[in-house]
């Protein structure tokens, strides 16, 4: 168990209020109750500089921000955290657990805010060492079920319209569909219940056959 983990990066993404944030937590807990080295960390964020971009972002202010503006923060964001966090993690033969990635990107960018996922990949590639992890998980959540979830005042991207993110959850399902490496589960029960799902398919995966 220990050595399938070893080098291995692993993404849960979804729409907001799909509760990856709790997700991401519990399954590095469960990957060091198996004795798996493990670094986790939040994208935006987790760095100095991306911390900083994340406030930028997030900020209800911002409300004049374009989405390419938002699409080239978040990758600069995430640039970052591959130097400065997941690329020593990985090296140094740790599990990487991210609570969120270029699947948001695609997503939120992409398909809701219309600049087009190929487009997203295109660039993604470009500036990326690495765009695709070893497994992103996906949580499904219906709209309702999302911002029934959401506590505290909204952030400048959970602002954005009903169209906007039921747009980002077909982004989602469609990027699920043809990509590699991308399983999806249904998000809308209890923590306890979607944590099984999750290392149910963590337990599943088959790393070899990836990429
Ligand atoms: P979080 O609160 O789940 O950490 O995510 C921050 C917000 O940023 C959330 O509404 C999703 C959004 N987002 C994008 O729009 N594009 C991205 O590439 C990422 C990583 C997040």
């Amino acid at each position: 168990m220990k050595n399938k983990f070893s080098g291995k990066f692993i993404v849960l993404d979804g729409p907001d209020g799909c509760g990856k944030s709790t997700q991401a937590k519990l399954l590095a807990e469960w990957l060091k109750e198996q004795s798996v080295a493990v670094e986790s960390f939040r994208d935006p964020g987790a760095t100095a500089i991306g911390e900083k971009i994340r406030q930028i972002l997030l900020n209800p202010e911002h409300t004049a921000m374009s989405t390419r503006t938002e699409l080239l923060l978040y990758m600069a964001a995430r640039t970052q955290l591959w130097a400065e966090k997941i690329a020593p993690a990985l090296e140094a033969n740790k599990c990487v657990v991210l609570d969120r990635w270029l699947s948001s990107t695609c997503a939120y960018q992409g398909c809701a805010g219309g600049f087009g996922m190929e487009r997203i990949i295109k660039l993604a590639t470009d500036s990326l060492e690495r765009p695709w992890p070893d497994l992103t998980i996906i949580l499904d959540v219906d709209l309702q079920t999302g911002v029934n979830r959401l506590c505290g005042r909204p952030d400048r991207m959970e602002q954005k319209s009903d169209e906007y993110h039921q747009k980002v959850r077909e982004g989602f399902l469609e990027l699920a569909e043809k990509q590699k490496n991308f399983v999806v589960i249904d998000a809308a029960g209890d923590i306890e219940s979607v944590h099984k799902k999750v290392i149910e398919i963590i337990v599943q995966a088959d790393f070899n056959k990836c990429h």
